[in-house]
């Protein structure tokens, strides 16, 4: 039988190891299926090897969402936004996650395993995963950076 849990990819180094496994655990809690990319183990990786397994999954269409998880954020999200189609947000807190979905209509959120306290990524993450986009004007914006990476990003 097929779960009709939404299955999230997720994805991290060892700068970011102790929140996603905290990040993991809690959506397998929850109504979601975990696909982990990460390194079986703690042991030191290089970023862009597990970025590149997640956002690939997403410009792919092989699933909806991922999350990706470094030491800032900040590495994982220039891997992922190299991407066709992907939308990669970098998110500090619970405004920002929401903002990256009504407006940007992210699909991989990014998160800094030496930034946030454990709890705050909890919440950040749950708000991501059920804040809707808001289209109108925030599409036609989208749809503009659609372009620009058409222009400028081969496929
Ligand atoms: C690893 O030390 C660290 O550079 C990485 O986790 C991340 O912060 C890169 O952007």
């Amino acid at each position: 039988m097929v779960s009709d849990k939404e299955k999230i990819v997720i994805g991290s180094d060892h700068g970011a190891w102790d929140l996603k496994e905290t990040i993991k655990a809690d959506l397998l809690s929850k109504a979601y299926q975990v696909e982990d990319y990460s390194k079986p183990t703690p042991e030191p990786v290089d970023y862009p090897q597990i970025g590149e397994k997640v956002a690939r999954a997403v410009s792919d269409g092989s699933v909806k969402r991922g999350i990706l998880m470094c030491g800032t954020g900040i590495g994982m999200s220039l891997v992922a936004n190299k991407f066709p189609g992907v939308r990669a947000a970098l998110c500090h807190d619970e405004f920002t996650a929401r903002m990256s979905r009504e407006h940007n209509d992210a699909n991989v959120l990014v998160l800094g395993g030496r930034v946030l306290d454990k709890d705050l990524a909890k919440d950040i993450v749950k708000i991501w995963l059920e804040t809707a986009f808001a289209g109108e004007r925030h599409a036609r914006r989208v749809a503009m950076i659609e372009e620009i990476e058409k222009a400028n990003l081969k496929a």
